[in-house]
């Protein structure tokens, strides 16, 4: 009982620290920000996730604006069942590189923040932890598959500043055939 009380408590401040101090990219352009990247970076402390760790790769998305300033981002993730690709809907908020998205596997509105992007080479992107329910993402989007080492290097120091312990931290490798070759390619 009392092991349980220390653990949500821990979990709680892990919350509150990964949510403190959290700013979008100054100046956020979201038509820059469009197109086609590579997720080549990702940390992520999910019990669950641990034993796919070894099996990531660094999936493409592609990033499509709509008239309204909403985003849809089309994924193509290579899983056990083949390539598949997946689409999000996220919705801007009244802050630049503030969106929310509806995700329909945990039937909850999660948010995301682009930290820092510099839109021809590389993005941090952060998912919102919700309490006892999910756990926080913060992915590394290069615009090429292979990225330069101080970015890669940037990318682990603002994971660990973010609370993410340092086995989390992953670096894929490229997806092979994913999409596949003449699609979205
Ligand atoms: C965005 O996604 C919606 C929902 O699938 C789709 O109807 C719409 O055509 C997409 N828009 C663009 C520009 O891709
Ligand atoms: C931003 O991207 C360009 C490549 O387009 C690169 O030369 C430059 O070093 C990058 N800046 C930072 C701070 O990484």
């Amino acid at each position: 009982m009392r092991t349980a009380v220390v653990a949500v408590v821990m979990v709680m401040l892990c919350v509150m620290m990964v949510h403190a101090d959290v700013k979008p990219q100054r100046d956020f352009n979201l038509q820059r920000f469009a197109g086609k990247w590579y997720r080549v970076g990702l940390a992520y402390d999910s019990p669950g996730f641990v034993p796919y760790r070894d099996k990531l790769k660094a999936s493409m998305g592609i990033i499509t604006l709509l008239p309204n300033g909403n985003v849809n981002l089309t994924m193509w993730d290579a899983t056990p069942m083949g390539c598949q690709s997946k689409l999000y809907q996220y919705e801007k908020t009244s802050v630049p590189g503030q969106f929310t998205y509806f995700s329909t596997r945990h039937n909850m509105v999660k948010d995301i923040t682009v930290v820092d992007t510099n839109y021809t080479e590389y993005a941090v992107v952060l998912k919102h932890k919700v309490f006892n329910r999910e756990y926080t993402q913060l992915a590394l989007y290069g615009r090429s598959q292979r990225i330069r080492n101080d970015v890669i290097n940037k990318f682990k120091a603002i994971a660990l500043s973010q609370g993410f312990p340092r086995e989390s931290i992953l670096t894929p490798p490229p997806a092979e055939n994913c999409p596949p070759s003449g699609s979205g390619r």
